[in-house]
């Protein structure tokens, strides 16, 4: 296997973006492409103004900023840098299908297959193919059928190496990874690959932490890990509901099974809910092939990590409604967050877009604040709903600047994002011009009980 001294990305976006400014910056005898069908996003990626990218994510402008125009290069001429590049990772999106087989459930893998084909129309020499998407195991497979009927009879070698990195800490969890899992063929060729995909991370990973498996097993390990960590949060949040209706405290019992190291004390805090690109899109791949496979107990099984899930979105919803007298028609209800975390601008399946919709249905007035979630991406995500006109969510949901003058006269604010600027608030301020009584629903369990009922606020905490 040739030295690696170019390497191209498909696709510009939360996972190609960090993954390649980190390779890039780690391995400056390496040219990095990141490559992108979408326009606007490429140029936003080549902003001189690096608080313009179009991804927020701690540390990531530093990095960028280091290696842009070195080694590190964005660019729409996704031919070029696939004919130049010896190793071409795959990052596009695989969205859950809207149509047809496996609508709801299964990957769409559209995208992967172009890529596929134009890397097969365009390679004329020997390419390692890198599978970083999520995919539904054995897309490799599919993959090599692709190259090999298409192809310029050139010889490819596809690897699945699974990405890892939680959004927020995109570039603490690449630079400090607990493990990178590379899966390829057990053949010469393909173990070369594998290695020579290996080198790269070796440039700031000890050699320990690089697990080699063979393809089926990265695959499907990468949907194992999102199952269980979102297991933990649907597991703890169904708990919440329970300390509710009795006087036990979420947070105590978080504390009391997290000192049992065989559970640890990890993703165990209670909250409105799981968003984010990957848990339920991932969760609902590995039901499809378990049904697939006529495995309806184990399909049953992981499927209901999702019912608690929608279970906790609704409840938090249906919580304010009943706590505001079961009427919140024409009721100001402000909302602090809408991205389905904090320091992320990502809002692909957050909490925030169901809890609004259930309010909305409700006919309150609400007021968005997210520090970082444009208003445009916030009206889409209501409109793709579509329980509703665009028109009317325009006119019963606005958009803020300003957090505080927003509670003016407010009946009640709920916390949907866990932003570290919620906790340091003035509360005081905020209660004292807000309509009386007046409420506060932390979905995110950020404030302090004793300090807020002391303010005279009617405080609801999940799991409290
Ligand atoms: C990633 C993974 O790739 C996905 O499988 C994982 O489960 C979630 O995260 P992400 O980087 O978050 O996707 O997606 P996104 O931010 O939408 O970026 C994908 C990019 O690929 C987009 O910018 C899109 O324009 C680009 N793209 C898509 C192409 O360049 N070519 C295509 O054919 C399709
Ligand atoms: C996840 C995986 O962690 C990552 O390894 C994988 O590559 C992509 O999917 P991400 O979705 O970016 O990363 O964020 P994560 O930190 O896992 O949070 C997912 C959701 O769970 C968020 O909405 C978060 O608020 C929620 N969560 C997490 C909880 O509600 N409670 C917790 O204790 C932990």
């Amino acid at each position: 296997m040739k030295k690696i001294t170019k390497i191209c990305c498909i696709g510009a976006g939360y996972v190609g973006g960090p993954t390649m400014s980190v390779i890039a910056n780690k391995c400056p005898e390496i040219q990095v492409t990141v490559v992108d069908i979408n326009k606007a996003r490429i140029a936003q990626w080549n902003t001189d103004n690096l608080d313009n990218l179009p991804i927020y994510e701690p540390g990531l402008k530093e990095i960028v900023g280091e290696s842009r125009g070195k080694n590190l290069f964005f660019s729409t001429d996704v031919d070029k840098a696939i004919d130049e590049a010896q190793m071409i990772f795959i990052s596009v999106n695989t969205p859950t299908k809207t149509y047809g087989k496996g609508k709801g459930q299964a990957a769409d893998l559209k995208f992967i297959e172009l890529c596929a084909r134009n890397i097969a129309k365009v390679a004329k020499d020997d390419k390692i193919v890198v599978e970083k998407s999520t995919l539904p195991v054995r897309t490799a497979q599919a993959i090599q059928n692709i190259l090999d009927n298409t192809g310029n009879s050139v010889h490819f070698e596809i690897l699945s190496n699974p990405e890892f990195l939680a959004e927020g800490t995109a570039i603490d969890d690449l630079l400090h990874a607990d493990r990178v899992l590379i899966g390829g063929n057990d053949t010469p060729s393909g173990q070369a690959a594998k290695d020579a995909l290996s080198a790269v991370y070796e440039h700031w990973l000890p050699k320990e932490r690089i697990l080699q498996t063979n393809v089926w097993s990265s695959e499907l390990s990468k949907l194992v890990a999102n199952a269980f960590l979102a297991q933990r949060v649907s597991s703890i949040n169904t708990i919440s509901a329970l300390c509710e209706k009795t006087d036990a405290n979420v947070q105590e019992i978080s504390r009391a099974i997290g000192y049992d190291s065989r559970i640890g004390p990890k993703f165990l805090n209670a909250s409105v809910g799981f968003g984010g690109s990957c848990f339920q899109k991932d969760i609902l791949n590995l039901v499809y092939i378990a049904r697939s496979y006529g495995l309806n107990e184990v399909a049953d099984y992981w499927e209901q990590v999702i019912i608690a899930n929608d279970y906790q979105k609704r409840r938090f919803a249906e919580n304010i409604i009943s706590t505001l007298y079961n009427t919140v028609s024409g009721k100001k209800i402000v909302l602090y967050g809408w991205a389905f975390k904090k320091d992320t601008n990502d809002t692909r399946e957050s909490p925030a877009i169901a809890v609004a919709d259930a309010l909305l249905e409700e006919r309150a007035e609400i007021l968005v604040y997210d520090p970082k979630v444009s208003e445009d991406r916030i009206y889409a995500d209501l409109d793709y709903l579509g329980t509703r006109t665009p028109q009317e969510n325009r006119k019963l949901l606005k958009v803020t600047p300003d957090p505080i003058e927003a509670t003016k006269e407010a009946h009640a604010i709920a916390i949907v994002t866990e932003w570290d600027a919620f906790k340091t608030y003035d509360w005081q301020a905020i209660y004292d011009h807000m309509l009386k009584p007046a409420f506060v629903f932390d979905g995110r369990r950020i404030l302090d009980t004793q300090t807020m009922k002391k303010i005279g606020f009617n405080y609801y905490k999940i799991g409290e």
